[in-house]
């Protein structure tokens, strides 16, 4: 009996069912299969001689865009092949986390610019292009606003110019996004532009996997103990289908920070990982959009000594309400005890209804959404 070829992804995705992490889906084998065909594509491209191959440039690699609804598994799909690229060339990053680098470039280039007929996307595209990328990866695409309407033709053709292959995941299709904007007229360019430059692909699952991991769970324990800590390992391995984890790392402005366990989109911490170390709200913005799900252990009650702690404490948790990240946590003491300091009471009030929002089964049923910038 033949075994059929499977690239890469199919692969990485087939182990991950063989050790039961997922489920079966016929709709993300096929998309497996989708995101193996530019694999291949990019591992046999060869590149285009330029003038006595001065010029050489990489032949341009049809993208893929990947529609779905929320909790079908394009994160997780996109995440599998990220991995599996042989080259350092690439870059996966959250769409409006990108737009949001975009838009500080081109505010500093206005600022120092002397010549101003030059075009402000080039001080976008040119470092990026010099950099060598060969693959952008954009989590949840999605247009809102007009200035990021008007700006995503130029930018994305100097990218396709340069021979960057562009993975997209999203909630839309391409033709509905920016769906009744102002102007929309303006952005049809930019969507014929990708249909040109992406294979559009629909993620047909028909099981929002994220919702089905914490339905009718209790995603919070209380007290401390080998029991707590048995309850918390347990949420752990439920939501990450029964891996381990390793240690990881999120980038966050040119600095590296330390995650003790990172799973299937999931992390782990402990309390004091996050909020009694030097962190502050961009980096609780960072890690919000790096995993969908988080645990969180030993939340102690927070008294008069723990007042630094206290305030990381509740920007953490804005942050992760504010994009909808799932929270499994340990608490010492119950939540209506747990801010004890009279310098932080009021702004624990919010914090607390929060949490109490946080394991409602509402919450966490919604998908994920844009944190505000910071
Ligand atoms: N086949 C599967 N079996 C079990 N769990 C799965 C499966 N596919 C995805 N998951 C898990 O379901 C959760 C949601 O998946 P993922 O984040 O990839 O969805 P998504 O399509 O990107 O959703 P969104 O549109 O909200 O970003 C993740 O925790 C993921 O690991
Ligand atoms: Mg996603």
């Amino acid at each position: 009996m033949s075994v059929p070829a499977f690239g890469p992804v199919r692969r990485a995705y087939e182990d991950l069912v063989a050790r039961k992490t997922l489920t079966p889906d016929p709709a993300q084998r096929d998309a497996a299969g989708e995101f193996d065909r530019i694999l291949t594509d990019l591992t046999g491209a060869k590149t285009k001689g330029g003038f006595f191959g001065l010029f050489e440039k990489q032949m341009s690699v049809k993208g893929l865009y990947l529609v779905g609804e929320v909790g079908r598994g394009k994160t997780m799909l996109m995440d599998l092949f990220y991995s599996a690229l042989p080259f350092a060339e690439k870059r996966r990053v959250h769409f409006h986390e990108f737009m949001d680098e975009v838009h500080v470039a081109i505010a500093a280039f206005r600022k120092s610019a002397k010549d101003s007929a030059a075009d402000p996307v080039d001080a976008v595209t040119k470092p990026i292009l010099k950099s060598g990328l060969r693959v952008l990866c954009l989590d949840e695409f999605h247009v809102h606003d007009i200035t990021n309407a008007m700006l995503l033709d130029r930018l994305f053709s100097k990218l396709f110019a340069g021979g960057v292959t562009l993975v997209a995941t999203s909630n839309v299709e391409p033709d509905g996004l920016y769906k009744d904007g102002l102007n929309r007229q303006l952005f049809l360019p930019f969507i014929a532009l990708l249909k040109e430059k992406t294979v559009v692909a629909t993620l047909l699952s028909d099981q929002d996997y994220r919702r089905l991991k914490f339905a009718g769970q209790h995603v919070y324990a209380f007290g401390t103990g080998p029991e707590v800590d048995a309850a918390m390992d347990k949420m752990w391995l439920r939501i990450t289908g029964g891996e381990q984890g390793a240690p990881g790392v999120v980038e966050s402005i040119g600095r590296q920070i330390p995650v003790p366990l990172v799973a299937m989109g999931a992390a782990r911490f402990n309390f004091a990982d996050l909020c009694e170390k030097p962190l502050g709200t961009r980096d609780f913005v960072r890690i919000s959009h790096e995993f969908d799900s988080l645990v969180l252990d030993s939340i102690p009650q927070m008294g008069r000594t723990k007042s630094d702690a206290a305030k990381r404490f509740i920007l953490l948790i804005d942050s992760l309400y504010d994009r909808g990240v799932k929270l499994a946590a340990s608490f010492a003491v119950p939540l209506e005890q747990l801010g004890a300091d009279e310098k932080t009471a009021f702004e624990f009030q919010r914090t607390l209804s929060r949490l109490t929002e946080m394991q409602s089964e509402e919450y966490l049923a919604k998908g994920l959404r844009d944190a505000p910038s910071v």
